[in-house]
Order: structure tokens, then C-alpha cells, then sequence
């Protein structure tokens, strides 16, 4: 049973339950704000260590990616920010995107026992609707990474009746469900994880990141529209590389890899992937 007063994400909560993580060490907690995001960054370039979380109860400017907006409704769902500062050059940077999906999903996993997808680049999927987003973004210093900012937004306890136009696209866990689930349980849970799959990423033990991610896709061969730096193409999904770009085999039959962009699958395709 969920008591939605006391399931509240709050520093002295996280930090009683896992007092020796990298992650609970420098907590800010925010009943309302702008975007976690935006706050994360501005800690970030003020030196705010390796590990500080920003967690916010609603946020009023909730970022997406390509400049969309994340609805992010009061006490129902999970949102915050992450600061990595990597030993990474550039290219190794979205690798931390995948750690961050990775501990997504797991921890649904672990804790629901629903299986959900991962659709490049950063968006995990439970039954083709998506319920959470991963937005990253980072500072970088002579080639190398100076602080990378993930931010999780994750559709937990919300009644998508409440935004009818996402009815069709987004869904949450309680939804598919069918209860409420404990935002703190499953916090933790993901902190716990993410921590695990983080030093294995610094130990250069990536492989098992990797490889999962290449299970975990709903992409890889499929037919999609790949709209790339303003260039949209229509392609097969190969593969999700090491660093996490997306190989792609183009209609002429060429292979390149992506590293930034949106996908729109097509239907299921076998054949040219
Ligand atoms: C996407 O799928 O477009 C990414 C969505 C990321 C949303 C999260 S919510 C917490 C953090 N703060 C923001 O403003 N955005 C991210």
C-alpha cells in the first residue's frame, strides 16, 4: 500500500535507505521548480560535486529533448537531475545515457516485474507508450567532458486521464499495473543501480552495458525515419554502438552511425537490416 503523504523523495529519506552512495551525499529537493535540469546545470558550473541529485515534486519548465516540454505534474511522478563529471572524452558521453536508461528499466523490472524497451536514444517504453525520458546535457573542456547532466523524468503514479492529448503516446506504471508504486522504492532502486553500472562504465567494463542495450532495443531491425541535424532518411537499424551511437544501414545500402537525432519506426522489417 502507498501512502501517497509519506512517499515522498526527500534528502533524509534517500539518504536513511542508502546513506553510502555516490548519489545521496548532496541532495536538493524542491517542492516545485522551474526544470531540475536547468538547475543542475547552474550547480554544476559553480562546482557542484560528482553524484548531487536535484529532485523536484512538480517542475513548471520541464525540459525535453529537441526543445519539447516535459509535462511534469505535481507528487505523482519521479524527476531529477544527475551530476557526472566523467574522466570521458566527448564521444564516450552518451554512453552515460545508456547506464542511466539501463538503471530505468532494471529497476522497473526488479520492482513491477514489467518488461519495458529501450527506443534510441533515450526513451524507455512499456507497451509501445512511453513512460520515461532521459535528457542529457554536458560541458565539455578541451575534448573531454567537464560535467554531463542526465535528467530523468519518469511517469510513475500519474493519471494520464489528466492530459488527454498524451493518451495515445505516454502512459505510467500504475497505469499498466494497475496500482500505485511506492516513488521512494523505486528511487532508490534506480540510485542503487545506477551507482553499479557507473563504475563499471569508469572501470572500462562497459561490455554488459552494451550488450544489453542492444537486447533492450525496440529499433534494431527495424525500418525507420531517422531525422538527423535537419536531414531525415529513411533506414534499417543495424546496431547501437559502444559509445551508444545508433549504425544504420541507408536505402543505397551505406552503413553510417548517428549520434544525435529522433527515430520514427516504421513497420517490423527482417529483411535488408
Ligand atoms: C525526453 O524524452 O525528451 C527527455 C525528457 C526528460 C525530462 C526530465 S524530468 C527531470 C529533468 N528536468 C527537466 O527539465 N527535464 C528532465
Amino acid at each position: 500500500m502507498v501512502h501517497e503523504s509519506k512517499d515522498r523523495p526527500l534528502p533524509e529519506t534517500v539518504q536513511e535507505r542508502l546513506p553510502d552512495s555516490l548519489f545521496t551525499q548532496h541532495i536538493y529537493y524542491f517542492p516545485s521548480i522551474g526544470s531540475t535540469n536547468a538547475y543542475a546545470k547552474e550547480l554544476a558550473k559553480q562546482g557542484g560535486a560528482e553524484g548531487s541529485i536535484v529532485i523536484a515534486e512538480e517542475q513548471t519548465k520541464g525540459r525535453g529533448r529537441m526543445g519539447r516540454k516535459w509535462y511534469s505534474p505535481s507528487h505523482v511522478n519521479l524527476y531529477f537531475s544527475i551530476i557526472f563529471r566523467p574522466p570521458f572524452s566527448v564521444d564516450r558521453v552518451f554512453s552515460l545515457n545508456m547506464l542511466v536508461a539501463l538503471a530505468l528499466v532494471d529497476a522497473i523490472d526488479n520492482m513491477t516485474g514489467m518488461k519495458t524497451l529501450i527506443k534510441w536514444p533515450n526513451d524507455v517504453y512499456l507497451k509501445d507508450k512511453k513512460t520515461a525520458g532521459i535528457l542529457t546535457e554536458f560541458s565539455t573542456n578541451k575534448g573531454m567532458a567537464e560535467y554531463v547532466i542526465a535528467g530523468i523524468g519518469l511517469n510513475v503514479n500519474w493519471d494520464i486521464r489528466d492530459k488527454s492529448e498524451l493518451k495515445h503516446v505516454a502512459t505510467s506504471l500504475a497505469k499498466e499495473i494497475g496500482h500505485p508504486i511506492s516513488r521512494v522504492d523505486l528511487l532508490i532502486k534506480i540510485l542503487k543501480l545506477l551507482e553499479r553500472y557507473y563504475q563499471l562504465l569508469l572501470k572500462g567494463q562497459d561490455s554488459y552495458i552494451y550488450n544489453r542495450w542492444n537486447e533492450l532495443s525496440m529499433v534494431i531491425g527495424r525500418e525507420v525515419i531517422v531525422d538527423s541535424l535537419r536531414v531525415r532518411k529513411r533506414a534499417w537499424v543495424k546496431r547501437i554502438d559502444r559509445n551508444g551511437a545508433l549504425i544504420i544501414k541507408e536505402e543505397n545500402g551505406k552503413e553510417s552511425s548517428i549520434i544525435c537525432g529522433d527515430l520514427e519506426v516504421l513497420f517490423p522489417s527482417l529483411s535488408g537490416a
